[in-house]
């Protein structure tokens, strides 16, 4: 049995010649590869990964923030913030500014720390409840602004 390790230059030496510009799929195929090596997509590979392909950068960038899956750093817990209409008319808006403020990101960000990665969602299925977050699989229903603060440091000990 032979033992090879995996490197981010065996990922690009394998997609060298099939990922590019005009197969979207081959790149973002890649960049799993690279998500499961590292657990994120930082910067500086993106780079790389953009130079081996022959890709724009920023056509990297968008991808890896587009890609559901893909993030170009690590976190330890997700929030998602609805911004679907029912949302947004029951304070929705104001939750999200709140959790952007908390954090100091915005969405599709990670905090310097890796704790929390911030996006947003049109709709989370549960309108009769809004305004609604998510934070990992768990659902917080008809959250208000004044929750905020406890409700990050729930996730922020101890465990980042
Ligand atoms: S609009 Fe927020 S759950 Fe549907």
């Amino acid at each position: 049995m032979e033992k090879q390790e995996i490197t981010l230059e065996n990922i690009l030496e394998r997609y060298k010649d099939t990922a590019g510009p005009g197969d979207q799929q081959a790149v973002i195929a890649l960049l799993r590869e690279v998500q499961q090596l590292y657990g994120c997509v930082p910067d500086s590979v993106q780079q790389r990964v953009a130079q081996a392909v022959d890709a724009a950068p920023s056509l990297i960038t968008a991808l890896v923030r587009r890609v559901p899956g893909l993030t170009p750093a690590a976190y330890r817990h997700r929030i998602v913030v609805c911004t679907g209409p029912r949302c947004s008319a029951k304070g929705g808006t104001a939750l999200l500014r709140a959790v952007e403020n908390a954090l100091g990101i915005a969405p599709g960000e990670t905090t310097p720390d890796g704790c929390f990665r911030l996006e947003t969602r049109n709709c989370l299925k549960q309108c009769g409840s809004a305004p609604n977050l998510t934070v990992d699989q768990t659902l917080y229903a008809s959250v208000r602004v004044e929750d905020i603060p406890n409700l990050l440091k729930r996730y922020r000990e101890p465990s980042c």
